[in-house]
């Protein structure tokens, strides 16, 4: 059984989520992070959870041979690879880093597998490899057109990984491709926490909620959708997580690597967020209508049937859970890990 995990980026939100679901399978994670955009109490919030030492090195993924190091040491046989950098927005603008830690850090991490001798690879991909959706669902033969930086780089990982497990017949990956994770695990002890003004739409919401900031801006209310905002396929982080578990059970039993969308299939709009948020908290959560955020589309929602044939995993969670789990969160830790 692969039981040693190295899990780059396990500080992060999805991250120290999946730790939580791959200890309580019986897994012994290895997080690997250099904490830009986390926070080490997320580690010992992890430890205090489980009952568990989690190891946990502080790095950059770019440095192979701590990487190696780290394989080694802790006689890893599987890593999954979250670290990265991930702000669409902040993409456009710093191009060149999103390449480095993405792409370069992603070429690292093989190499030091390769040294090493470590073979399977769950990797973070995202829905934003499809681009403007020319069909919905999107299934995973949906055509590849990511139309920022951050979705080139998650695009060009993936073909690293075809390529090298092509050159390399020992090396099988996992290429997970996310839709959009919200929510917190049920104890509240660990959650998303983002840096400075949230980019995502239910970290802001519930930071109005909770009175951090003053109104939502809804950005654009004249798509093509039933109430004129955008739609996306929400998922609770902790189903995200158990995916993982199934994912590396699979590339154990398997001998064949895969591509699989993790989503649930629905659609809610941003209004449908701000009311559900507003029911699950007791709050109201004030927003005006803004301008159309550049690069947005109107409806994106996966297509999440080849999961559940290929894993034997689909989400359990419904819209409600997210936003009672993300409010409970939010209201617990008003300020992340910050104390
Ligand atoms: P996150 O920022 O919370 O976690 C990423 C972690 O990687 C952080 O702990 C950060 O400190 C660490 N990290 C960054 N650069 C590193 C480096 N060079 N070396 C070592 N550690 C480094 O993000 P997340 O939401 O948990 O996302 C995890 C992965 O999932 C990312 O690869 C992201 O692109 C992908 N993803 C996220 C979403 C989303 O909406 N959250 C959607 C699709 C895909
Ligand atoms: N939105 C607002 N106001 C905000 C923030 C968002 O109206 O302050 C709207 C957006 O216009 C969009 C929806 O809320 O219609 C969701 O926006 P998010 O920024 O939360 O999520 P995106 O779908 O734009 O992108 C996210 C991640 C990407 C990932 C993608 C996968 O940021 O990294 O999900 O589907 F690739």
């Amino acid at each position: 059984m692969l039981r040693t995990v190295l899990v780059t980026g396990g500080a992060g939100y999805i991250g120290s989520h999946a730790c939580l679901a791959l200890i309580k399978a019986g897994y012994d994670p290895i997080i690997l992070d250099n904490f830009s955009n986390s926070n080490a109490v997320a580690i010992q919030r992890l430890r205090a959870l489980c009952q568990k030492d989690i190891p946990a090195i502080e790095g950059d993924i770019r440095d192979t041979n701590l990487c190696a190091k780290a394989l080694r040491d802790y006689e890893c046989d599987s890593v999954i690879h979250f670290a990265g950098l991930k702000a669409v927005g902040e993409s456009q603008t710093k191009a060149l880093e999103y390449y480095d830690v993405n792409l370069v850090g992603s070429h690292s991490l093989l190499r030091a597998m390769q040294d090493v001798g470590v073979n399977r690879i769950i990797f973070s991909s995202s829905a934003t490899v499809y681009g403007v959706p020319k069909a919905l669902p999107l299934k995973e033969n949906h055509p590849l057109a990511p139309t920022n930086p951050y979705g080139q780089t998650k695009l060009a990982v993936e073909r690293l990984l075809s390529d090298v497990a092509a050159s390399e017949a020992n090396l099988k990956y996992g290429i997970l491709r996310y839709f959009n994770p919200v929510g917190a695990d049920s104890s509240s002890r660990i959650g998303e926490d983002p840096r400075g003004v949230p980019s995502n739409l239910m970290p802001f919401i519930a930071q109005v909620a909770v009175g951090r900031r003053e109104a939502l801006m809804v950005f654009g209310n004249d798509y093509d959708t039933p109430d004129g905002t955008g739609v996306r396929d929400y998922i609770h982080v902790s189903d995200l997580a158990d995916a993982h578990v199934k994912a590396l059970e699979k590339l154990e039993d398997s001998a064949e690597s895969f591509i699989v969308n993790l989503g649930t299939g629905k659609g809610y709009s941003v209004l449908d967020m701000i009311e559900a948020f507003a029911s699950a908290s007791g709050q109201s959560i004030p927003y005006n209508i803004s301008n159309r955020r550049v690069g947005d589309v109107a409806v994106v929602y996966s297509d999440p049937s080849y999961a559940e044939k290929l894993l034997g995993w689909k989400a359990v969670r419904e819209l409600d859970d997210m936003c009672r789990d993300h409010w409970a969160w939010q209201t617990a830790n008003p300020r992340g890990y910050e104390k």
